[in-house]
């Protein structure tokens, strides 16, 4: 037999993989409530601890309600919260390592991903926001299919959130010229190439005329670009979030309803 203390004070569950005769919970971990079910001892310090048996101590797992990052408590509330804190940094911070995000939706061949600028977040709605070519590839194959994925990592929070959903896609409606007034001339000169998107060339070419290809074109002159301007928003449908952390990763999953309200879940990493 071995004592074992419990980590924080009554904010702890214990976890046991029964043994596979136990049918009925067969591969799933089972939460108890410690107190209900073990012997907890009050040490002579006052700190909660517990005996087990070595059968026992072997599928033990510690159990808290909350993640420490950075000495913050986090439940998964505030979790929630905390991922479209970081979504939103990353829309309006250049230089954040979420501005750039991963994008994956299925097409006829497939499996496709690219990267693409993260450009808006509405965490009330919780909607993610890219904008692209209407000629590009991705374009169509979302209007034959509009589910999509999508993948953001933060290798300094070593934090990975993935989300997926329903893509609507806007071309000529108030969104979509909101969000073109508000682009500048080098976010406009994408929409610029007189060549379609993807299509097979015998030169490297970018597909713009010499004079746009000059750093010195007017916001006027880009405005032939605007209908080659589309907006695609993802209506969130799930969201994960993992957290890489040395001492044991950490992962928990949201799935919300027609509502914007969510369901969480921690995860084993
Ligand atoms: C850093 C970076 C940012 C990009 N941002 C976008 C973007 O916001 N929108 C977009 O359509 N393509 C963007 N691209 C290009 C795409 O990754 C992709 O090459 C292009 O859109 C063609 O994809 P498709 O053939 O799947 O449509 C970006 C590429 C890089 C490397």
């Amino acid at each position: 037999m071995l004592k074992y203390y419990l980590p924080v004070k009554f904010q702890c569950q214990l976890v046991f993989q029964l043994p596979l005769r136990e049918k009925q919970h067969e591969g799933q971990p089972l939460l108890l409530s410690g107190p209900n079910i073990l012997n907890i001892l009050l040490d002579r310090g006052g700190v909660p601890s517990f005996c087990l048996n070595k059968y026992l101590r072997n599928s033990l797992i510690f159990y808290m309600q909350h993640v420490l990052i950075d000495g913050i408590k986090y439940d998964l509330p505030a979790l929630e919260k905390d991922c479209w804190h970081r979504l939103v940094n990353g829309a309006v911070q250049g230089r954040n390592p979420m501005h750039n995000a991963t994008v994956a939706n299925l097409g006829e061949a497939g499996i496709n991903m690219r990267t693409v600028v993260l450009r808006k977040v509405s965490p009330i709605e919780k909607r993610l926001t890219f904008y692209t070519d209407i000629r590009s590839g991705k374009w169509g194959e979302i209007e034959q299919d509009n589910s999509i994925s999508w993948l953001l990592y933060d290798a300094a929070a070593r934090i990975q959130i993935r989300a997926s959903g329903l893509a609507s896609l806007h071309q000529t409606d108030e969104l979509a010229d909101l969000a073109w007034s508000s682009s500048n001339v080098l976010n406009r000169k994408n929409y610029l190439s007189v060549l379609v998107p993807s299509a097979a060339t015998l030169n490297p070419v970018s597909g713009l005329i010499q004079e746009m290809e000059s750093e010195e074109i007017t916001l006027e002159q880009t405005e032939e670009g605007r209908k080659n301007f589309g907006v695609i928003t993802t209506q969130i449908k799930w969201m994960e979030w993992l957290w890489l952390n040395g001492s044991g990763h950490r992962r928990a999953s949201f799935v919300y309803d027609e509502a914007g309200k969510f369901t969480a879940n921690w995860l084993v990493p």
